[in-house]
């Protein structure tokens, strides 16, 4: 089996079963971690159907290169798929952004604890084990007070990333750490697409918080952008999806693919 020279390298040991493929061990390495109320779950070939749509939009709407932004990338098998259904397109960039990409792995003899770039825990391993979360939420509680003993011990991490391997080899596409409830300005008026996959639904956050990042969605999208949201449901056949073009400022509904976004009214409201 190739080895991966990435975090779960070092944590895949619990996974190895001989029925398992790399796939099935990575992918469920990834529905392990949270981040905000999300999962990094993701899976491959899930947005197929939507990036058809996107793909229709783009050749009706745009002549010159574009700038395109997924967010809530996980692995970012699914950008690399969303580069694969554009390459014929003219794209000048594709962004992917995820609150979460880089971590830090520190390990003492059998204890392996994973952490962002914000020093939040993710995943505790114990003897090739991943901890049971009851156990996790320990070691959660006190997050703060690991990395200040690390430091004081001198115990050093090693850096990791969460991204499939040779992504940042394709020229055209870029990964960046950026929060949806916050992103930077220098991205304001900057995509020409946006794709929102299974990030921004009713179930991981408040109306409160989906209000802040359509905002913020509308600041770092140009006039005539092209933006889709979708949820895939657990069974992974179809999408349910809507996508927008902003004009005057405004979002305005293109299409509904099975029965639309659960957001489509507030991203009209807005
Ligand atoms: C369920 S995964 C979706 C992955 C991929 N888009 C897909 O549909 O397969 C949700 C992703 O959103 C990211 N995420 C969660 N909160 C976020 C935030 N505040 N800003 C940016 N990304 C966030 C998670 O790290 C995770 O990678």
């Amino acid at each position: 089996m190739k080895k991966l020279n990435y975090f779960y390298t070092d944590i895949d040991s619990f996974f190895i079963s001989k029925k398992n493929t790399e796939k099935k061990r990575i992918l469920k390495i990834y529905s392990l971690l949270r981040v905000d109320n999300t999962f990094m779950t993701t899976a491959y070939n899930r947005m197929f159907d939507v990036n058809q749509i996107l793909k229709k939009y783009i050749k009706k709407f745009f002549t010159k290169k574009i700038v395109v932004c997924d967010f809530g990338i996980s692995s970012g098998q699914s950008t690399l798929e969303l580069y694969d259904d554009l390459i014929k397109l003219k794209i000048k960039k594709i962004y992917g952004f995820d609150k979460q990409i880089y971590l830090k792995i520190y390990r003492i003899k059998n204890l392996i604890f994973l952490f962002n770039s914000s020093n939040e825990l993710l995943m505790v391993e114990y003897k090739k084990h991943c901890l049971r979360y009851r156990y996790f939420l320990m070691f959660k509680k006190i997050e703060k007070f690991l990395v200040n003993l690390f430091n004081l011990f001198n115990i050093k991490s090693i850096k990791s990333e969460l991204l499939m391997p040779n992504l940042n080899r394709l020229d055209n596409c870029k990964f960046y750490e950026q929060d949806i409830f916050n992103i930077k300005k220098k991205y304001y008026n900057f995509f020409d697409v946006i794709r929102i996959s299974n990030l921004l639904n009713y179930s991981y956050f408040s109306e409160e918080k989906l209000k802040k990042a359509i905002l913020n969605i509308k600041k770092i999208s140009k006039e005539n952008c092209i933006i889709s949201i979708n949820r895939t449901p657990i069974n992974k056949k179809k999408n349910s999806a809507s996508f927008f073009i902003k004009k005057n400022g405004k979002f305005e509904l293109l299409e509904d693919l099975n029965g639309g976004s659960e957001l489509k009214k507030l991203m009209l409201m807005v």
